[in-house]
């Protein structure tokens, strides 16, 4: 997979994209990351790649020629990329999205600064526009980073078996179960049991229980959207009754 990123801040990419699992994956060639500046694309003397807005207001807005000819010279390659404009009027980024750009094979992604891109970019030039949440940032840069990371776990190869994604919080609309590790006992405040058992099933059940119980605790939009099935709601029963039980005994509940 090829992600070819579009930016006036290139030096911004450097740490985050080098490090931990995204990095590993560029080593092994899993991933690519081209970061492109939009600067190099201004062919005028002073390299301008923003004016001001028509019809007047605050701020710059990013011109749309340094942008498009950046694209135009991606796209001469094979396969063309599929192009995403960053922006916080995009649709919502989610594990279904990143599920989806991760069995495309190139992707370009548009850092917009300032006020924003000239609006012809998203309307003519890209296929997508996406927001990684409902706040403003400074630039796209942080959000395709996100995106990128998000991405690139997903590609086949890139996890090991120990760092499956197939059970994360999302996979199935489903929060994550709770994790432990050593030491057994922290600060007085010990693991579950069941955790010690060695009994496999016993195990998978209380995860299950305890994954479905803070999704409806926590995130009641995506349980609403969940179809459990009847192991499921006897699960949750059980987990539900243990978390009755276990509260005010120095347990602040899921
Ligand atoms: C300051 S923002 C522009 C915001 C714009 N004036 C508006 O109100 O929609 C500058 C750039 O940051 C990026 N950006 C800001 N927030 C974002 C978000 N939530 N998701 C993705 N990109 C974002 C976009 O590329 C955007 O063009």
């Amino acid at each position: 997979m090829i992600f070819e990123i579009l930016t006036l801040f290139p030096g911004m990419f450097i740490g985050p994209l080098n490090e931990s699992i995204v990095g590993k994956a560029r080593e092994r060639s899993l991933v690519h990351v081209r970061v492109h500046n939009i600067r190099d694309y201004a062919f005028d003397r002073h390299q301008v790649t923003d004016d001001r807005p028509f019809g007047g207001g605050e701020g710059m807005v990013m011109k749309p020629e340094p942008i498009v000819r950046a694209l135009e010279g991606l796209q001469r390659e094979f396969p063309a990329p599929h192009v995403v404009l960053m922006s916080p009027q995009g649709r919502l980024f989610n594990q279904r999205i990143a599920r989806e750009l991760s069995r495309l094979p190139r992707v370009a992604l548009i850092c917009g600064r300032y006020e924003g891109v000239d609006e012809r970019v998203g309307m003519y030039y890209a296929q997508d526009e996406i927001s990684i949440g409902d706040y403003v940032l400074t630039g796209g840069e942080l959000a395709a980073m996100v995106l990128v990371d998000a991405v690139t776990r997903l590609i086949p190869g890139v996890l090991g078996n120990a760092e499956s994604a197939s059970m994360e919080s999302f996979s199935e609309s489903v929060l994550e179960y709770p994790q432990y590790t050593r030491p057994q006992v922290f600060e007085g405040h010990a693991v579950p049991e069941i955790l010690l058992s060695g009994h496999h099933e016993a195990i998978r059940r209380w995860r299950r229980g305890q994954a479905l119980l803070r999704t409806k605790v926590r995130r009641p939009d995506l349980f609403d959207r969940f179809e459990p099935t009847a192991e499921d709601l006897q699960l949750l029963r059980e987990a539900e009754e243990e978390d009755e039980r276990i509260r005010g005994s120095g347990y602040p509940g899921c």
